[in-house]
């Protein structure tokens, strides 16, 4: 488990300065206005910070950015980082901020001098998101995360958002960790346990095994794993924060490794496949969240785990599964599984919690990568206003979400011969098939979006939050629209 940085507030003192002896970062206005700490820092060393904001190195580096002084006389630390921030910045602004402060940090022990900076707390999140490495399978490479020391003023409103905050990173960082462990450490059933272990939390959590599954008729599912040594299974966390109403619902595909099946994968980059589970990552992230910080609203996670293999025992193109619906469904490709797995646990969950509205996630398709790239999930939704409740609060979270179409056109692709459809359309529009496929099990009324997450749940190179590797994309975005809009919201405070 890759631990949290930790973040303490503290009041402003002269003496803690002096005294530190890891890294300073002071935030600096472009104006190069000092504060009082700064002006401190300018007299210990005769000078040496107000020569720095007056050369041109201070002028050219661009706002959000740092740079460090090392070894500075007269103080004790190792560095003074400068990072250059305006009072107004924006909350975005403050979070990248943050991530470059986490990207520059020369030490773990840092006193970070807020002053009256507003933001602190959206800055800290971005130092908090970037200090992420997964290292659970080195043998001799431990985690240092960061000891940051904040001064800052309003200590206890600071620390509350700080917290706030923190505990929506705990949930990325355990996406991220899930994300990235690779498929014979995450195998189906470590995942359960690890899905389990929220009970800890105040979440309601069960596991449904094979023979529940197939009780239950989830044909759709099973398939998918029938190939595979490892058990299939279905998760369901319920947090339930917000007294008796139906819950909201976040469904995810949790593939532990993709092999595509008897259609198998080309060799090159199948290892990939292992973040095939990112949907069940977010999910699991999310329901986390929600419950470290008391969220007010009933919220359940729904999560399919199976591993997609072919042995002699595995689906077949051309075979006709029943789902848990009813519909017979011809698997036209092995390797079009999440939709197979997706399709019993939205009928599932609809069936037994009739949620007020529901997410799913998933690693669905590589077209939806040659569309968006890796900058943009695509979000398909039959409803109007949940689609731009997410799309907003991704927005507001900076992670990048893009609605596509849906349209019966599209769906007509799906015509099977001799099943009530196939798995798969052409090679035209495969994201949006795929969308067509699982919207055929969701009921009328049900407000419902998809998001398909195969291009941002783990990125080859760093992405805005976090190094290479699983971002942990979504989980505030989901946190953030329980919170403002299946939330009670607090009155103003009028200050
Ligand atoms: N898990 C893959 C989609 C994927 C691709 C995720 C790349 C992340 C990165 C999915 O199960 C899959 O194999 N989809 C097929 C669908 C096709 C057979 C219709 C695809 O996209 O090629
Ligand atoms: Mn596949
Ligand atoms: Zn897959």
């Amino acid at each position: 488990m890759t631990p949290l940085p930790k973040f303490s507030v503290i009041e402003t003192d002269f003496d803690t300065v002096l005294d530190c002896d890891g890294q300073i970062v002071i935030l600096m206005p472009g104006d190069a206005k000092l504060d009082a700490v700064a002006r401190r820092i300018n007299k210990a060393t005769k000078g040496a910070l107000g020569r720095f904001l007056g050369s041109k190195d201070f002028d050219d580096l661009a706002l959000g950015k740092v740079l460090s002084l090392a070894y500075p006389t007269g103080l004790n630390a190792k560095s003074v980082a400068v990072a250059k921030i305006n009072g107004n910045a924006s909350v975005a602004d403050a979070r990248s901020c943050g991530v470059e402060i986490a990207k520059t940090a020369k030490c773990e022990n840092i006193l970070l001098a807020g002053g009256k900076f507003k933001r602190i707390a959206d800055l800290v999140e971005g130092m908090a998101m970037r200090n992420y490495e997964y290292l659970d399978q080195k043998t001799n490479t431990k985690p240092k995360p960061l000891d940051v020391r904040v001064m800052v003023q309003e200590l206890e409103n600071q620390a509350a958002a700080i917290d706030l905050k923190m505990a929506v990173v705990d949930g990325v960082f355990f996406t991220r960790d899930l994300i990235n462990a690779p498929a014979n450490v995450l195998t189906t059933t470590t995942f359960a346990k690890q899905l389990s272990a929220l009970s800890k939390l105040g979440i309601t959590v069960e596991v449904l095994d094979e023979p529940a599954l197939e009780k239950l008729g989830m044909r759709t599912l099973l398939c998918v794993g029938q190939g595979s040594d490892s058990p299939s299974k279905v998760v369901v966390m319920q947090w339930n924060g917000g007294g008796d109403g139906a819950p909201f619902a976040f469904v995810g595909k949790g593939v532990v490794f993709d092999t595509g099946g008897i259609s198998l994968k080309p060799a090159a980059g199948m290892e990939d496949m292992t973040m095939d589970m990112g949907g069940a990552g977010v999910v699991a992230g999310a329901m986390k969240a929600l419950a470290l910080r008391k969220a007010k609203a009933n919220v359940v996670g729904v999560v399919g785990l199976v591993e997609n293999m072919p042995s002699g025992n595995a689906v077949r193109p051309g075979d006709v599964v029943k789902s848990m619906k009813g519909d017979t469904v011809e698997v036209i490709n092995t390797d079009a599984e999440g939709r197979l797995v997706l399709a019993d646990i939205l009928w599932y969950t609809q069936e037994r919690f009739a949620p007020t509205g529901m997410i799913n996630l998933a690693t669905l398709t590589g077209a939806i990568i040659v569309g968006l790239g890796h900058e943009m999930a695509g979000v398909f939704s039959n409803n109007d206003q949940l689609c731009k409740q997410f799309i907003n609060s991704a927005d507001a979270e900076g992670e990048g979400a893009w609605r596509m179409p849906l349209a019966p056109a599209y769906d007509k692709m799906l015509k099977s011969r001799i099943a009530d459809m196939k798995n798969v359309g052409s090679r035209a529009a495969g994201s949006i098939t795929a969308g067509q496929f699982l919207q055929r099990f969701v009921k009328q009324d049900m407000p419902w979006a998809h998001l398909d997450i195969a291009g941002v749940a783990s990125i080859a190179s760093e992405s805005a939050f976090s190094p290479k590797g699983a971002t942990g994309w979504g989980v505030r975005a989901l946190n953030r629209m329980i919170a403002d809009h299946y939330e009670p919201q607090e009155e103003a405070t009028g200050e």
